[in-house]
């Protein structure tokens, strides 16, 4: 870690302890970071990324002894699964206490929280001293951002700073479990498998779409959206768009194109769920930047981290329906 690199974490550190709002590099995507325990500084979050206040942000320690500060109870379960994936690409949500404040949860009972891999972003909560509120750092809506000219072009300047770390090895946001219910519940697909975590804890409850809204509030239909209408297919033979993207998984999932797309996307080069989630968000971006007309996706297999690239897919087709 350079010079650089150590003055850009001890100023951004300094400025979330001013009431700031610093994007920051974690191994999923890029978040948007303010001290947790200013709601000045929360609501600013919400204001920047133009994100409604009924979806709530998750909060970032640095070790994991800070969770018994913010949370009632941590029950023998939860423990397991976070010493396990802790730190890395695993939210867990629980019952929290007063001190937390209700914008950071949206008014809900229970907070969300998470201890990044990224050795930037923990370097920068320890340094802060402070758990560090984060959403995503992209307007609502749109794609999430794995690379700091992501967050520049879009929010670069209405935040105090961005810290330069390079692109994110994850590539696609943290899986969320809650303990809030009788059963663990996962609320979002993410960079955990739902199968590793399953090894380790046992059955994991995954509701229907439509009994989510009153637990996880951000988990709207339309979302992860490009500008450029998406839309899913299982066949690149069955469209005939004129100047169409595509988005596929890898070159050998696709024998020849047709003569309508213009611009194409593959996520892997040999298919491996990893690579492909890691390039996900950018290609989006890439697609919607290349002027066609509309963007096809193909499915990827629903396994490992396909499940959540297929949740993105799948909620970043629902913007417009064709
Ligand atoms: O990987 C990630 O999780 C990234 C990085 C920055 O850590 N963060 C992220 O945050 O994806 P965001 O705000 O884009 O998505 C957080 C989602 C919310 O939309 C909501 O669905 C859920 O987490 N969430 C947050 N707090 C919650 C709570 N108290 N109860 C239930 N769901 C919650
Ligand atoms: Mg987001």
């Amino acid at each position: 870690m350079d010079i650089n690199t150590n003055e850009q974490i001890r100023r951004g550190a300094e400025i979330i302890r001013g009431g700031g709002v610093v994007a920051f590099p974690t191994e999923t995507v890029y978040g948007l970071g303010a001290s947790a325990f200013d709601e000045k500084a929360l609501a600013r979050v919400f204001e920047v990324k133009r994100r409604p206040f009924f979806d709530p942000l998750i909060l970032h320690i640095g070790e994991k002894g800070q969770l018994d500060d913010l949370v009632v109870d941590i029950p023998a379960l939860t423990h397991k699964l976070i010493d396990k994936f802790w730190p890395g690409p695993l939210t867990v949500v629980l019952p929290k206490k007063s001190l937390v404040p209700d914008i950071a949860t949206s008014g809900l009972p229970g907070v969300a929280i998470r201890i990044p891999s990224n050795d930037i972003a923990r370097r920068l909560i320890n340094t802060a001293n402070v758990p560090i509120a984060a959403p995503s750092a992209n307007l609502f809506g749109y794609v999430s951002p794995t690379a700091a000219e992501h967050v520049l072009s879009q929010l670069g300047g209405s935040v105090d700073m961005v810290i330069d770390g390079g692109e994110c090895t994850v590539g696609i946001e943290s899986t969320i479990i809650s303990f809030m219910g009788d059963a663990p519940m996962m609320l979002r697909p993410g960079g955990t498998a739902l199968e590793d975590i399953e090894d380790v804890i046992g059955k994991v409850i995954i509701p229907a779409n439509n009994d989510l809204t009153n637990q996880s509030p951000g988990r709207s239909e339309q979302h992860y959206a490009t500008s450029t209408p998406l839309v899913l297919i299982d066949d690149i033979w069955d469209v005939d768009d004129a100047n169409a993207g595509l988005l596929a998984l890898a070159p050998n999932s696709v024998n020849k194109l047709p003569p309508n797309i213009t611009k194409t996307e593959y996520l892997s080069t040999n298919g491996d769920l990893r690579e492909a989630a890691c390039n996900l968000f950018a290609a989006m971006r890439r697609l919607d930047g290349a002027g066609v007309n509309i963007i096809f996706a193909l499915p990827i297999p629903n396994t490992g981290l396909g499940l959540a690239i297929n949740d993105r897919l799948l909620r970043a087709s629902k913007k417009r329906a064709r």
